[in-house]
């Protein structure tokens, strides 16, 4: 098997809140069509990590490289431009707008009439009921309903649709099943395969281990701004990377040279 080269590539990052440590040091790489568990206690250092890749934060020191091209501004575009879809337990969609509407919001399509361009509202309708239809929708909900009826996984399911439909590289699950219900849970973690199983990189972040070790190819372990912890899943199990942070995560597990 030949190396590829990773999608993005993390090297010896630092950043500064004030005086305060949040990021130590990180690099980590990361593949297209790689699902990583991102894990780590509350205050990790999870979150901010991947605002970095996402522009939001700019690193005190230390690299960001796409497709093994440096990135040399960070800004709240960095997202969009690199394809990087976010996606959160309760931010992102609209309940008072459309199913319809919040799939395109941003990117609505227009249509002209005599020049006078018009929301294209039957591209709009058609386009996402087949979209969410095939990630999971009830058949009884259509893309005029509100999104306020929906519940919290269908939501999920749209703004994975949307990532999918709108030719996203890389899509962010921050802690997306947190107050989901089992049911619903094992639904969200089944599209974080298929979308990996589409070629796409999936960072998939969560406290709990044991939840993501089932999904992931590759686990990698946050403590106190810090990876503690880098390991393929089918050479470490859950229980064994669950002492690593333990033990106050100390050991840096190399990945195998491919
Ligand atoms: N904008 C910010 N300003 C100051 N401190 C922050 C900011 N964002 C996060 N932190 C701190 O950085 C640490 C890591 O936070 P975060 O990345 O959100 O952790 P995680 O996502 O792993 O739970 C925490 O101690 C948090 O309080
Ligand atoms: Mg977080």
């Amino acid at each position: 098997m030949t190396k590829q080269q990773p999608l993005i590539q993390v090297k010896n990052l630092h950043l500064y809140f004030g005086s305060f440590h949040a990021l130590k040091n990180v690099s980590v790489d990361f593949n297209a069509g790689e699902l990583i568990g991102l894990v780590g206690d509350n205050g990790a250092g999870k979150t901010t990590l991947i605002r970095v890749l996402c522009g939001i934060h700019a690193p005190t020191k230390g690299q960001v490289f796409f497709d093994g091209k440096k990135v040399e501004r960070f800004h709240p575009k960095l997202a969009i431009d690199q394809g990087i879809e976010t996606i959160q337990q309760s931010v992102g969609l609209c309940d008072n707008l459309s199913i319809a509407r919040n799939f395109y919001l941003g990117r609505e399509p227009v249509k002209r009439v005599f020049g006078i361009p018009f929301l294209d509202l039957g591209k709009m309708r058609a386009k996402s009921s087949r979209i969410i239809r095939q990630f999971g929708l009830r058949e009884n909900v259509s893309a005029d309903d509100e999104v306020e009826m929906l519940s919290g996984g269908e939501r999920q399911s749209i703004k994975i649709g949307r990532a999918v439909e709108f030719k996203n590289r890389v899509v962010i699950m921050d802690e997306p099943t947190n107050h989901l219900s089992v049911r619903e849970r094992e639904h969200v973690n089944e599209l974080a395969v298929q979308l990996k199983e589409q070629g796409l990189l999936v960072i998939y972040i969560t406290h709990d281990i044991f939840q993501v070790h089932k999904l992931a190819d590759r686990i990698v372990i946050m403590e106190n701004g810090e990876k503690v912890a880098d390991a393929n899943t089918d050479s470490m199990s859950a229980e064994a990377l669950e002492d690593v942070i333990r033990q106050g995560g100390r050991m840096v597990e190399k990945r195998e040279a491919v």
